[in-house]
């Protein structure tokens, strides 16, 4: 199966929410368009879809952050997606590359994410992918009292 990757356009917001929804199983929030689009806006380069067959199979987001957190400048993987009918053929591999490859032209070394550590298979298909645990860890509380 051949997979190009290329940038995400404004009406491929249809196609992002349509494989999530496949994924989660569960309609997307009314706000999640107006996210999606504000964020190839903010940043076009960090924001890929792949298609295979003549349509989008997956997508992906990402953003180059630093000094928030005292981590150096890094990139980000925010999240990654696959049409669940294409899992398993190296779709979500291909846009983690081309990623990559937006971050190595602006000089980040680093590239990091954040997963569920409940979820072995996000955390397996990482590792595949050359991903190690991270030094740093999220710290977590209820709002209620300060
Ligand atoms: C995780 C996900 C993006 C993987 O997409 P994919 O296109 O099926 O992954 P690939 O085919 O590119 O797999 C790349 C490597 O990861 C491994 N891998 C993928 N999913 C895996 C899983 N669930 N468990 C173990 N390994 C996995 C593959 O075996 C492959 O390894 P290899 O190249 O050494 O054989 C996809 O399953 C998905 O969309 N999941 C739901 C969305 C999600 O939770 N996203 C994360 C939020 S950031």
């Amino acid at each position: 199966m051949s997979i190009t990757v290329r940038r995400m356009h404004t009406q491929d917001a249809e196609d992002v929410l349509r494989i999530d929804e496949k994924i989660t199983g569960t309609p997307n929030e009314a706000q999640w368009e107006s996210r999606i689009i504000d964020q190839m806006t903010r940043n076009p380069l960090g924001c890929l879809v792949a298609e295979a067959e003549g349509k989008v199979v997956g997508f992906i987001f990402g953003e180059i952050r630093g000094w928030e957190f005292a981590i150096p400048k890094s990139g980000w993987i925010e999240i990654v997606g696959v049409d669940p009918e294409y899992h398993g053929k190296g779709v979500a591999r291909v846009l983690i590359e081309k990623l990559h490859v937006y971050f190595r032209n602006h000089n980040v070394e680093r590239v990091m994410t954040m997963v569920n550590w409940n979820d072995p298979g996000l955390v397996s298909f990482f590792r595949a992918v050359g991903f190690e645990r991270s030094e740093f860890i999220i710290l977590e509380k209820g709002s209620e009292s300060a």
